[in-house]
């Protein structure tokens, strides 16, 4: 019995490993640190006032204030307290074999979605990974690099973009698919992408969910002017909300499908419903508007530094621009998810 459970708990260390030595990301402007900066794309953020909080006041990229919850996250693993970008000349293989950033904002899991403002596709982001891999290769010898690869935290974060910026907007999918076919979609890609990983050697991966994207400010804006008055657009989350079942199935499907593997479904959605529904027990005074400008629609370069409307303090606001959490609201939700889903890891 003493031998069974001690064969256990070494089997489980074995096979989940007693430590994340590396913090790897892939997704959208939810958690890009910065590599946009270095595309020709109008999806930007690194002026101010972007980073107006962030070490140094920087505006690295990053679409918020400061801090993204993948920052939050791979501090919480003892890590560096930011994750860098991939992309970022700042950083070397040396820094990137602790935490390493490949989203790229306004992308999503389908080809279409990140042509519509030329950003980097899913695919390149995987492709960037496998760059990353034989530098680190290189950089650590085969042993090293392979241990990091297999014993590191994949985090993913995308897919409100594939419904607000592509489907819901442009004409092309809802014309091929109907939503709850376009859901499925996503998920064949979403589910090939973990697939790829694991053949890479992840082992260790988040799939993230999707927030209740019908209470972002810039939906909240468009809900009203079509009559619907100041509230959430209830279609958009009840699309979320589906979704995220479906993520959360693939990921029961895919751990017993890929030995050896270990997936968590990271879900936002509750903890930033309840942040949406009463800001003031979480210590903020608006959730309906953003501080950036006027906090109906601004994002990107519509955020002017000089805007007089532009709130002197992001912490009591949920949102930082209309489609972005403000960094208090990032740490709140990625300290959530640390406590309930990724401190299995640890
Ligand atoms: C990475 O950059 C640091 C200085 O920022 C330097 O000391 C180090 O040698 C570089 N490493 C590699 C592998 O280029
Ligand atoms: C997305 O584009 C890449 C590169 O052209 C291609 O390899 C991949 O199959 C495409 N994905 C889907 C789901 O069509």
């Amino acid at each position: 019995m003493v031998f069974f459970i001690v064969f256990t708990l070494l089997m489980q260390i074995y096979t989940t490993g007693a430590k994340i030595p590396a913090i790897i990301v892939f997704g959208d402007s939810s958690v890009d640190a910065g590599n946009n900066n270095h595309i020709q794309t109008v999806a930007k953020s690194n002026f101010r006032p972007y980073g107006r909080d962030f070490f140094g006041g920087k505006a690295t990229g990053r679409f918020s204030n400061g801090r993204v919850p993948t920052d939050f996250i791979s501090e919480s693993f003892g890590l560096r307290p930011y994750v860098p970008a991939y992309l970022d000349h700042a950083y070397n293989i040396s820094d990137f074999a602790t935490g390493v950033c490949f989203a790229s904002a306004g992308t999503g899991y389908d080809n279409a979605t990140s042509d519509v403002l030329s950003v980097i596709p899913l695919w390149k982001e995987v492709e960037y990974y496998k760059e990353y891999q034989k530098k680190l290769r290189h950089h650590l010898g085969d042993q090293k690099a392979n241990s990091i690869i297999s014993q590191a935290l994949y985090l993913t974060s995308m897919g409100t973009n594939d419904f607000l910026e592509n489907y819901y907007t442009l004409s092309h999918r809802r014309s091929q698919y109907t939503i709850t076919q376009y859901q499925d979609y996503l998920v064949t890609i979403a589910e090939s992408f973990i697939k790829k990983l694991y053949g890479l050697g992840a082992r260790k991966l988040s799939l993230g969910g999707l927030p209740p994207m019908g209470c972002l400010p810039l939906e909240r804006t468009t809900s009203f002017m079509i009559g619907n008055g100041d509230t959430c657009n209830g279609a958009y989350n009840k699309v979320a909300m589906a979704f995220n079942r479906k993520l959360s199935g693939l990921v029961k499907r895919l751990n017993t499908e890929l030995s050896g593997s270990k997936i968590v479904f990271s879900n936002p959605y509750p903890i930033f419903q309840q942040i949406v529904q009463k800001p003031s027990s979480f210590g903020f005074e608006a959730a309906a508007v953003a501080c950036c400008s006027t906090g109906l629609f601004e994002m990107g370069y519509m955020c002017d530094q000089y805007n007089p409307f532009t709130c002197s303090d992001a912490s009591k606001y949920v949102f930082w621009d209309s489609f972005h959490p403000t960094e208090k609201t990032n740490r709140i939700i990625s300290r959530h998810l640390f406590k309930t889903v990724l401190s299995k890891f640890l």
